[in-house]
């Protein structure tokens, strides 16, 4: 057959996109929904909200595309990983979904290190206990809404939520699995020892299926809803990260990624299991199967330009709108009028706290340097380098691990921007290059589905045949000279910084 979909399950909305079988993009759609913030560090959706988007951008790319339904090889399913969904026994949702980027659980966390030791959860599931991972959310749970999770029978994630809609299966793969913190990451199965620890049943939990795996087909319910045919297959697919690296092709040793999406990332396939001691960046099981990566994570990249476009940029998304362009290309023409270092200005992009890499929930977005002089671009410019050196933090823990990589691919929404693209290779002081289509996790689980179908033999050959990297910036010795100066002054702010964001953290609201 001609055709594979791809659905990423995003944080600020779901995409659908239509692909040949070579991996042109025939077409796509993105439908989006709000994120709920009821507390200062919250963070909240509703999965009917998800299920919405998915049949509305399923139908509209079947529409537009005027392929047939018939001629779909198959479906892969992405999406923001980690975020806790549970269900009663009649497969309703009991609350809404608490995600990635929610930061209420660093107690939790300390308390799973506390149950089980930091050397036992490093053991089993390769990483500390750390607050953004699914089984601190489950804890949560537990501790503050007993009644709730007394109906509990199903856990899963966002993406497998939409499986289960879209097939009647309780499944997952090990990709998103591993960042539940409930995977043993080397066996690539439930941990019997950490569930039990968590009062937990696998019986709770989806089937674990490597990502291109058949996981289930196409009901005749979900079929009327989205306009899919009845019996198509849903492969297993992969967490958003895991699924770019598909969509990007960092499917081999020495290939890394960067995604400027909500979160930032960046990325680097491993075939052996590396770990970092410290648990700064995360190493997990990857869409190819026997194989990881190491990441490290940004948890406000895009969002960070998110909150200032839409909390200080109200007058720029209007005039955006009357020049019919998009508004982060009105605010990054701003920010290009500005000189590296946004005329001594930085910024740390903790909004939600941070992961890689301070695994710090309690730390908060901070403008260090702001004067009279500055105006809104200085703002928007200090933004964007601020993000690009947190992601610098993350290359550094990389390299101290030995992963390294010649040439980073960028993907995500952020890396549309030439002049944030331009930034990294300056920063990372390594070029970086865009894949031919920016399309990232829904290409890669689209890939995931046409080798589930069996249109290609297995993820490293259909990456091989289809993605194809264009455009490359290079880095330049005196604009990352200047940057350097700027990230070693950065560098600098957080660590006096950390005992005043537990103090934050601790006063009433
Ligand atoms: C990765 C992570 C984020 C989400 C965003 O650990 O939390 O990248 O997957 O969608």
């Amino acid at each position: 057959m001609n055709y594979a979909i791809g659905i990423d399950v995003g944080t600020s909305g779901t995409k659908s996109a239509l692909y040949s079988r070579d991996g042109r993009l025939i077409a796509s759609h993105t439908a989006e929904y709000p994120l709920s913030q009821p507390q200062n560090g919250y963070a909240e959706q509703d999965p009917a909200d998800w299920w919405e988007a998915v049949t509305a951008s399923l139908r509209a790319i079947l529409g537009e595309s005027g392929v047939s339904a018939q001629e779909v090889a198959g479906l892969g399913l992405s999406g923001q990983m980690h975020g806790l969904v549970l269900l009663d026994k009649e497969g309703e949702v009991l609350r809404p979904a608490i995600l990635w980027c929610d930061s209420r659980t660093g107690a939790e966390a300390e308390e799973l290190t506390r149950r089980f030791t930091r050397e036992k959860l490093i053991a089993i599931t390769a990483n500390p206990a750390i607050a953004s991972f699914t089984a601190a959310k489950i804890l949560w749970v537990q501790k503050h809404e007993p009644e709730i999770w007394a109906k509990v029978r199903k856990i899963l994630l966002p993406k497998d939520y939409i499986r289960y809609r879209l097939t009647g299966e309780f499944a997952t793969e090990v990709s998103d699995a591993s960042g539940m913190q409930l995977l043993d990451i080397a066996g690539r199965c439930w941990s019997p020892e950490i569930l039990e620890g968590l009062s937990l049943t696998e019986g709770m939990l989806g089937k674990v299926y490597e990502s291109a795996e058949i996981t289930g087909r196409v009901t005749s319910e979900a079929a009327a809803q989205t306009g899919l045919a009845e019996g198509t297959l849903v492969a297993g697919g992969a967490g958003d990260n895991a699924a770019a690296a598909v969509g990007t092709g960092v499917v081999e040793d020495g290939r890394a990624f960067t995604t400027i999406g909500t979160s930032g990332v960046l990325f680097a396939h491993t075939s052996q299991m590396k770990l970092d001691p410290q648990g700064r960046v995360h190493t997990f099981c990857c869409a190819v199967p026997g194989e990881w990566h190491v990441m490290g994570v940004t948890q406000a990249a895009g969002l960070s330009m998110k909150w200032l476009r839409d909390t200080l940029c109200t007058e720029e998304t209007v005039q955006a709108e009357q020049e019919g362009i998009d508004s982060y290309a009105l605010l990054d023409r701003l920010a290009a009028d500005v000189p590296i270092g946004a005329g001594k200005l930085l910024y740390l992009p903790y909004l939600m706290g941070e992961r890689t890499p301070h695994l710090d929930p309690n730390a908060r977005g901070v403008f260090f340097g702001l004067s009279a002089i500055h105006e809104k671009k200085h703002l928007i410019r200090a933004v964007l380098e601020g993000v690009s050196y947190s992601l610098r933090d993350c290359a550094g823990v990389l390299a101290e691990m030995g992963v390294t990589s010649s040439r980073m691919m960028a993907c995500g929404g952020g890396a549309k921007s030439p002049l944030w693209r331009q930034m990294l290779a300056d920063v990372y002081h390594c070029p970086v290059q865009m894949p031919e289509s920016n399309e990232g996790a829904s290409l890669g689980a689209a890939i995931l589905a046409l080798v589930a179908a069996g249109e290609y033999s297995g993820v490293q050959e259909a990456c091989r045949a289809i993605v194809n990297p264009s455009q490359e910036c290079c880095p330049d010795e005196s604009r990352s000279a200047a940057y350097d100066a700027v990230y070693e002054i950065y560098r600098g702010l957080y660590p006096p910084l950390a005992e005043s964001y537990r103090k934050l953290a601790g006063l009433g609201e």
